[in-house]
């Protein structure tokens, strides 16, 4: 018999007993404090114990949340599953925001208060990712000595061997980069398909964080979709801060784009829907929308952020369109998709923007007549170009979210009144809950199973419930 059968056998002998004595992950941390047991070893039984797990906390965009997916399932791989409960976790991540400052002074009240429940239980780590940590690595180390390992929104692709160092384990060789197995039973899934943006809108701090914009091979997104399918998922949302304008080169001239791209990801079989957030107007293209109407899978629902409905406001905006051409773009989808549910995101209080700039985003908020959507108080944000300009008084910014966000509601819910009394697909996602294609979250009565694609009738149709995009 040779030695590494023998101390295999040991090992799994003491792993045996340590179950039979309800170890907890502290106890057996004690013991490596106090030299009863070796590092490597106490790390190896903790997982095959399944006794560390970890905890994750999203601030932000959709990206983030399929970034904070793609973390977990590194840590799956290496055997650390997730928990709900912070108490029972031993690795605590908080995915950061930086778009705008509410959302980066939230995690970091957050990562403060994380030094008491790291002082709780010996060989807790706290891990820092995401766009704040890209932003401010150095303050975050300076300011939050307790911070184990931070992982900026640039180095998300190598969290799995960034990772490694901090759980004391050295890569194997079937550890793999992307799409390892997870245990999730997601029916809608994020698949990133693109990072980082090479636009610069003015206010916009995501290029800074995110770096140049990289696609994904066509294969990996297809080995993804493929991926989520087998663990449950029925409706896939494909990921990107300007996802539509996803291009890749191929031999002699033969290149895939986002329209190749939804043909394709709805020919995954399994796929029920597909979906995509956010697309930018400016690649909005004939082919992209030729490609919605043609591939059933994919949904009538898109979400166009506009920012703002005044073309000099755009144009300081850097957005590279006009408040017509926006304008004669959803004419085209309508034209195309007449019953699409459409959804933005909008801008106040951007620097410059007079009471006619203002006027022109709420005419154009009617004249649209959106489904849904955000609105955002102007943050400026250190580096940008916007942040040197001079800013308007809180008052006056908080005075116009207001009236812009009563229109928008006003108008989504008297959008919303159209589906009353009509019968809609709706995937379940949860129990009792489920979504439309047009993407109206539905409280479902009856028992539908969770993945399941039933007919509704719509009874009432009252609250905001359009979109699964949080608010950042
Ligand atoms: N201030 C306010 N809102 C912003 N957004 C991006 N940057 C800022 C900023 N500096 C909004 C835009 C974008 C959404 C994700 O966040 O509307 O579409
Ligand atoms: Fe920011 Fe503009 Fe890029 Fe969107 S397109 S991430 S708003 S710079």
């Amino acid at each position: 018999m040779d030695d590494s059968y023998l101390a295999k056998a040991f090992h799994y002998c003491l792993i045996e007993i340590l179950l039979h004595h309800q170890s907890n992950f502290a106890r057996l941390k004690r013991m490596q404090v106090d030299g009863i047991l070796d590092r490597h070893f106490v790390h190896a039984a903790s997982i095959m114990l399944g006794l560390m797990k970890y905890y994750v906390r999203t601030y932000g965009c959709q990206m983030n949340v399929a970034d904070s997916n793609e973390m977990g399932r590194h840590l799956q791989a290496r055997g650390i599953m997730q928990t709900e409960d912070s108490d029972d976790a031993t690795v605590l991540l908080v995915n950061t925001c930086t778009v705008r400052q509410h959302a980066e002074d939230r995690a970091f009240s957050e990562i403060g208060r994380l030094k008491k429940w790291k002082a709780l239980k010996p060989g807790r780590k706290v891990v820092v990712t995401g766009c704040a940590a890209e932003r401010t690595k150095e303050y975050l180390e300076d300011r939050f000595p307790h911070i184990d390992l931070v992982v900026g929104a640039k180095s998300i692709e190598d969290f799995g061997t960034l990772v490694e160092g901090l759980l004391e384990r050295r890569p194997e060789a079937d550890d793999l980069d992307y799409a390892t197995p997870s245990t999730s039973d997601k029916v809608s899934a994020f698949v990133t398909i693109m990072r980082g943006c090479n636009y610069s809108c003015t206010y916009c701090i995501v290029p800074y964080v995110r770096g140049r914009e990289s696609y994904h091979p066509m294969e990996q997104v297809l080995a993804e979709v493929r991926d989520r399918v087998r663990e449950g998922a029925r409706e896939i949302t494909l990921l990107g801060q300007t996802v539509n304008s996803y291009h890749r080169d191929g031999n002699r001239g033969k290149g895939t784009d986002f329209a190749d791209l939804l043909e394709a990801v709805g020919a995954v079989e399994g796929v029920e829907r597909v979906r995509f957030i956010s697309p930018h107007p400016y690649y909005m293209t004939d082919r992209v929308i030729q490609a919605m109407a043609d591939v059933p899978e994919v949904c009538e629902a898109l979400h166009l952020p506009v920012q703002s409905g005044s073309t000099v406001m755009l144009k300081k905006m850097q957005r590279n369109y006009t408040r017509e051409g926006y304008l004669e773009l959803i004419r085209k989808l309508r034209r195309s998709m007449p019953e699409m549910t459409i959804s933005t995101d909008v801008i106040v209080g951007f620097p410059g923007e007079s009471d006619t700039d203002f006027r022109e985003t709420l005419s154009l908020i009617e004249e649209v007549g959106f489904d849904f959507g955000f609105v955002f108080k102007y943050s400026p944000r250190v580096g940008t170009p916007a942040a040197e300009l001079e800013g308007f008084p809180e008052e006056l910014i908080e005075e116009r979210h207001q009236e812009c966000l009563s229109l928008m509601e006003s108008i989504a819910a008297k959008k919303r009144q159209r589906w009353t009394g009509t019968v809609q697909d709706v995937l379940i996602e949860e129990e009792g809950f489920g979504r439309t294609r047009g993407n109206a979250k539905v409280a479902v009565q009856g028992n539908a199973r969770v993945g399941e694609t039933v007919p509704v009738m719509i009874a009432r149709a009252e609250k905001s419930t359009f979109g699964h995009w949080r608010k950042l």
